[in-house]
């Protein structure tokens, strides 16, 4: 596999599409390995009745809900590529006077079904409707639970740390406001909650011949966050002692380790270890401690995988629970395709419905 730009692919690719089904998450109907990411929000246990018999929703268990729930994750595994992931947005729900801890037994039930919880992500909210409650905390928040079928699904943190600025570890807390044009009785969620979900799971190209996702080619720099006084304080020892791009790669091959990828880095330059060794040994003498900092320098991207079968499609979104259509939307903007799938079309909801 070798590497290339983005751009190698672009020309061969008509505009990002939308495409809605009627039917039921249970069994959408789709082609099997046609989507590379679901970003959905069923509808939470005992909440809005949408009026349809085949409805998920309304069980009279949680039970059943969850049961419920893991017929569509089921399903969804069919549709996905084996590179594929599924963010689900769920809520709890208060019942005899309990909460009942929905998002635990979802994650606990995938767990047993062979699914991995790659993360249960906190998403926090200001405001919110009023609860009537005067003897517990009004809920402001609600969760997103990232969940695979393999651990080899596809996943840029790179782009989503670059676009949201949370450095090289980026947290599982969101805070997102809803937003205003969030009609309490259609229950869209944000479109920053899918935006993230995009940028993080789902490939902006996919081989069409072999459906392998291209993916970043990242390498290390010698840039440093200017924002951290130990990195300004390690770029300054650098620059005062005139250290060489080939010291600070020699710092990020051997690492703390003094021996750890050394090996990398000599099939990379010709160079061998010994000298590679020496140049680490030399520019750790000059930084002291602050050697660590260029351990964890910016990577900036120098490619895109390319199976070399150049056969280019958008990656694609699935949103089963498609409602009034957020997903497509947000996925469409950022250049993917994106079908949704929804017992009741759109057009339909404009009904009020029963919210209990
Ligand atoms: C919480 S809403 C989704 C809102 C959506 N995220 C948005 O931004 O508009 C849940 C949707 O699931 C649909 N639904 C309920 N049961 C379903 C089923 N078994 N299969 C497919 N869609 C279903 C409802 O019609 C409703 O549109």
């Amino acid at each position: 596999m070798g590497a290339g730009s983005l751009t190698d692919w672009d020309s061969g690719l008509r505009k990002p599409k939308k495409k809605i089904v009627t039917g039921d998450a249970r069994d959408t109907g789709l082609a099997a390995n046609s989507a590379d990411l679901v970003v959905t929000s069923p509808p939470y246990w005992q909440k809005r009745d949408y009026g349809h018999d085949d409805q998920i929703g309304q069980e009279s268990t949680p039970q059943g809900y969850v049961s419920a729930l893991m017929d569509c994750l089921h399903e969804w595994k069919r549709v996905l590529r084996p590179t594929g992931s599924v963010f689900l947005n769920v809520g709890d729900t208060y019942y005899k006077k309990s909460l009942v801890g929905i998002p635990g037994r979802i994650e606990a039930a995938a767990v047993d079904n062979g699914w991995l919880i790659r993360n249960r992500i906190i998403w926090t909210k200001d405001g919110g409707m009023p609860e009537p409650a005067k003897n517990r905390l009004a809920n402001r928040h609600e969760y997103v639970i990232h969940l695979a079928p393999k651990q080899s699904y596809y996943y840029d943190l790179h782009e989503y740390a670059e676009t949201y600025g949370n450095g090289a570890n980026p947290g599982d807390v969101w805070h997102i406001n809803p937003e205003r044009n969030m009609s309490a009785h259609l229950a869209p969620y944000p479109q920053e909650l899918v935006r993230r979900a995009v940028l993080l799971g789902c490939p902006p190209q996919v081989c069409n011949s072999c459906g392998s996702p291209r993916t970043r080619a990242l390498e290390r720099t010698r840039i440093l966050d200017p924002n951290r006084p130990q990195a300004r304080r390690a770029m300054e020892l650098a620059a005062e002692a005139g250290l060489s791009d080939d010291h600070i790669r020699a710092i990020q091959a051997t690492g703390v380790s003094d021996v750890g990828k050394a090996t990398k880095f000599q099939s990379g330059t010709g160079r061998n270890s010994k000298t590679v060794q020496a140049l680490a040994a030399e520019a750790k003498e000059v930084l002291g401690g602050y050697f660590r900092e260029f351990t964890f320098a910016k990577k900036v991207t120098t490619g895109w995988t390319d199976c070399g079968h150049c056969t280019p499609s958008r990656g694609v979104v699935l949103d089963p629970f498609v409602g009034t259509g957020t997903t497509l939307n947000v996925a469409v903007s950022l250049g993917r395709d994106a079908v949704g799938v929804d017992l009741v079309p759109m057009v339909d909801q404009q009904k009020p419905l029963v919210v209990k």
